[in-house]
């Protein structure tokens, strides 16, 4: 369910026609959708209510702090990587009592930021970590309360730079190493493990890895506790797949077939680390038609959006839908599957500013004609979209919108210049 439709030939964020926004607030505009937000967030509390699970949203897929707000305010936690993270998660009003954080190289000061606000729980990737954890700890007279993270091995489900549950990878401790690992700190002041957590990948578009996953957990939380380790929490992080073709994703429903189950085996509280599959369908972002060209018989649409506000095309070669938030007469919506024929369109290239060949957001893709001036919609761009975004070529960052029924209202102001010096300023005054 997403809360952007076409009526009359003009594409709706809820109530409210895009192209007003675009021209009150220009383009690169990310526009979000307060009601799909909440929709998606409530369809995983529905899904896993059985496990009343603790819902940490992740913070590194869009740490926008009045979307944070959104999500603490109907009962999520979060999900941090770094100590900037967790100042924005505590900005946006969240509970320190349900953080969790992640990452392989948390850093001493981080560490201590994050003892300091009381969280619920590190997710610890390393024997090293877990040794400077708990000395830190110790040495602020305080018991850190530590998950540790598996790589559980399983084969290849995700993009190849995304997928952090196979072999060899950075993340997590091996499986065949961790209850060593957990044997070392039996008696070791200043840790208690408390939890297992593992993320697999993302976006995982099947059920069968987390199955997977969560059986090799129910095993490890056995051992575990034989050692005397106390788990109350199996932490399955996040990586649900949303659509971005046509409708390739899983209800959240499909998840919870996968996962409960080791719930109701270990009696462990859940927790889940879900990101894209809140707020991936919540967001679009908006571009404007500079100029058309064509240059070896390809075909270019140059708009003002680019790979320093959507990456994924370039990082990954990923799909992301694009219409015309105006489509031209006998082209009326866009189309429910993008591989098909579509009538009154030609293949064509949507590309950005920036100096690189690798700046595109759309390769060979089947677009009507448009013209200068003209806007196009790339969807399924709330999710690692802002989040990703960066300065490259001296670009200000985009502004971002949110809409709720027919009000909708600035929650990130357009960069300016002095916005692109302003660090740099300060350094000469
Ligand atoms: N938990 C951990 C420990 C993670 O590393 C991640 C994502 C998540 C939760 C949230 O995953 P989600 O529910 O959003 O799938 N930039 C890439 C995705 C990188 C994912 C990094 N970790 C992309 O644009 O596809």
């Amino acid at each position: 369910m997403d809360h952007f439709q076409y009526k009359n030939r003009q594409l709706y964020c809820e109530e409210v026609p895009v192209a007003e926004l675009a021209a009150k607030f220009g383009t690169p505009l990310f526009v979000y959708s307060q009601a799909t937000l909440l929709h998606h967030l409530k369809e995983i509390q529905t899904a896993f209510a059985e496990a009343n699970p603790i819902i940490c949203y992740s913070v590194k897929t869009n740490g926008n702090i009045h979307l944070g707000r959104l999500m603490a305010e109907h009962g999520a936690g979060f999900d941090v990587t770094s100590g900037g993270e967790l100042y924005r998660a505590l900005k946006a009003g969240g509970d320190p009592k349900k953080f969790v954080f992640a990452g392989v190289g948390k850093t001493d000061d981080e560490i201590r930021y994050a003892l300091e606000q009381g969280i619920m729980l590190f997710n610890v990737e390393s024997e090293a970590e877990l040794h400077n954890l708990a000395d830190i700890a110790h040495s602020m007279g305080k018991v850190a309360p530590a998950a540790l993270r598996v790589n559980p091995d399983l084969p290849p489900k995700t993009h190849v730079k995304t997928d952090t549950s196979v072999k060899g990878v950075k993340f997590g401790l091996d499986i065949e190493t961790i209850l060593e690992v957990a044997q070392g700190v039996i008696n070791r002041p200043g840790i208690s493990i408390v939890g297992l957590h593992m993320h697999l990948g993302s976006p995982i578009l099947s059920a069968d890895p987390y199955r997977m996953g969560a059986e090799k957990g129910v095993k490890l939380i056995e051992a575990l506790r034989k050692q005397g380790h106390p788990i109350k929490y199996l932490n399955m992080g996040g990586g649900f797949g949303i659509n971005y073709r046509k409708k390739e994703a899983l209800p959240a429903k499909a998840f919870a077939e996968a996962i409960l189950p080791a719930i109701r085996a270990t009696g462990c509280q859940l927790v889940l680390e879900p990101g894209r599959f809140i707020v991936g369908n919540a967001g679009i972002l908006l571009g404007r038609v500079l100029y058309l060209k064509e240059s070896g018989g390809k075909h270019y649409i140059i708009q003002d959006a680019a790979m320093n506000d959507l990456i994924r095309p370039t990082l990954y070669d990923s799909f992301h839908r694009i219409w015309p938030v105006n489509p031209p007469e006998g082209v009326p919506a866009p189309p429910e599957d993008f591989e098909a024929e579509i009538p009154n369109t030609f293949k064509q290239n949507v590309v950005g500013p920036v100096c690189e060949s690798g700046d595109f957001l759309a390769k060979d893709r089947a677009l009507p004609m448009v013209k200068r001036g003209d806007l196009l919609a790339v969807f399924s761009a709330g999710a690692y979209g802002m989040a990703m975004s960066s300065n490259y070529n001296a670009r200000v960052r985009a502004a971002e919108v949110l809409v709720t029924g027919d009000t909708f209202r600035l929650i990130r102001r357009r960069e300016t210049y002095e916005d692109l010096v302003a660090a740099e300023v300060a350094c000469t005054s």
